[in-house]
């Protein structure tokens, strides 16, 4: 049942992404066609390893593969230099040589700190990525954006390392909680509305059969979410073989993520899923686009309704002060020359970057969102 490969072509790299049920087991036979014959570096998390790590493990040593495994505690706190510098203390312990491969296993976590510690170490070594949530199969895995959390905010420290492989099994999310299944179809959303009116519209016919993975043995349902999955992966590796380290096109994938990063620091980190903050930034970046003549009315409420149909609240969590929301959204990361960069979608497929969205109109959306809630 798995589908044709994508594949990831930038300068630095050329690599395919599999999308398919019960694929892990195929690792091996991966590993051997890309002449990786090294020791394995299995990194996991504490949730993720008990259910797909040891069952790895034993394929790949019966396949005649020499394989160390490293599980770290579930959950962002991971995501740090000091859990960096167990790696790099089990590793080179473990005389980790350049011809070794670091296999990332679980979801956005353990990819983007698992290959900050192969991006680094020995200045570099192989990369595999193995991801085990939505979100990580339809963006994180993909693209090569490694890095860890500094104390003064997300994703600061850092590496552009493209991995070799990316294996997305797609079994593996019988196993994820229904509430990160649902931020991950956030992001899934997010690149039918950027740039594919086609999934747009799939997603819009198929929404009562994915909001949960009730039987991993469903063969017609893995089908179709794999489907769907491979289809929002090749929005990110369209945008990735476009622009690989984020000058121009890549910037759309941060639709929703402006006003989302906002509302995830503004209701502290932790209480809001990332994909939920970004379920109701696009809600309200729609908005602010149709208040600006930039698309119509049906746009923001087929998004709306589309993500309400994957379990996704469009609601402002109570307690925000828009103020506070809009100084948050001056201090992101993605504000150039003191200008802060909006992605305004202008139709269901189509997407464009701006740095004009006057802040009187972000004000008024806001204001009004925290009003519709009283
Ligand atoms: N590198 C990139 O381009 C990029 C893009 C988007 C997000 N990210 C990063 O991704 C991270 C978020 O990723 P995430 O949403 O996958 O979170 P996560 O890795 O924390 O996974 C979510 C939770 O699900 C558990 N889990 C994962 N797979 C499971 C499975 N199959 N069965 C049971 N439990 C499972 C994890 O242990 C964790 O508790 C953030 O740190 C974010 O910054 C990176």
């Amino acid at each position: 049942m798995e589908q044709k490969p994508l594949t990831v072509t930038t300068p630095t790299a050329s690599y395919d992404i599999h999308v398919g049920a019960n694929i892990l087991q195929r690792l091996p036979t991966y590993l051997g066609q890309l002449g990786l014959e090294g020791q394995l570096w299995l990194v996991s998390d504490s949730a993720v390893y008990p259910h797909y790590g040891a069952a790895l493990e034993h394929t790949l040593r019966e396949a005649g593969y020499r394989v160390q495994s490293f599980t770290v505690p579930s959950g962002e706190t991971s995501k740090d230099l000091a859990t960096t510098a167990q790696l790099y203390d089990w590793m080179i312990n473990g005389n980790v040589e350049r011809q070794d491969t670091v296999l990332a296993l679980g979801g956005g976590v353990v990819g983007d700190l698992a290959g900050f510690a192969a991006a680094t170490v020995l200045r570099g070594i192989a990369l595999i990525q193995l991801p085990t949530t939505l979100l990580a199969m339809v963006d994180s895995a993909i693209g090569g954006k490694t890095g860890v959390n500094h104390a003064l905010g997300k994703n600061l420290i850092g590496a552009f390392h493209q991995p070799r492989l990316v294996l997305s099994d797609v079994t593996t999310l019988g196993t994820l909680a229904p509430r990160e299944l649902c931020a991950g179809w956030a992001e899934v959303i997010k690149h039918g509305v950027i740039r594919d009116a086609d999934l747009f519209a799939r997603l819009e016919a198929q929404a009562t059969a994915m909001t949960s993975i009730t039987d991993v043995a469903d063969v017609t349902q893995l089908a179709s979410l794999g489907k769907l999955i491979r289809q929002a992966a090749a929005v990110k590796v369209q945008i990735v073989n476009a622009d690989e380290r984020e000058s121009g096109e890549r910037m759309l994938l941060n639709y929703g993520h402006t006003l989302g990063h906002a509302l995830e620091a503004a209701a502290s980190y932790g209480t809001l899923l990332h994909g939920e903050a970004v379920a109701v930034g696009m809600h309200l970046a729609a908005q602010i686009s149709q208040r600006l003549g930039m698309c119509d009315t049906t746009l923001v409420e087929r998004q709306q309704h589309l993500l309400h149909a994957y379990g996704l609240s469009t609601v402002m969590p109570s307690g925000i002060d828009p103020i506070h929301l809009l100084t948050l959204t001056s201090r992101d990361k993605k504000v150039r020359s003191g200008k802060v960069r909006w992605i305004m979608p202008t139709a269901i497929g189509h997407a464009t970057v701006r740095t004009d969205i006057p802040e009187a109109v972000v004000q008024t959306v806001l204001e009004d969102a925290i009003h519709t809630m009283l």
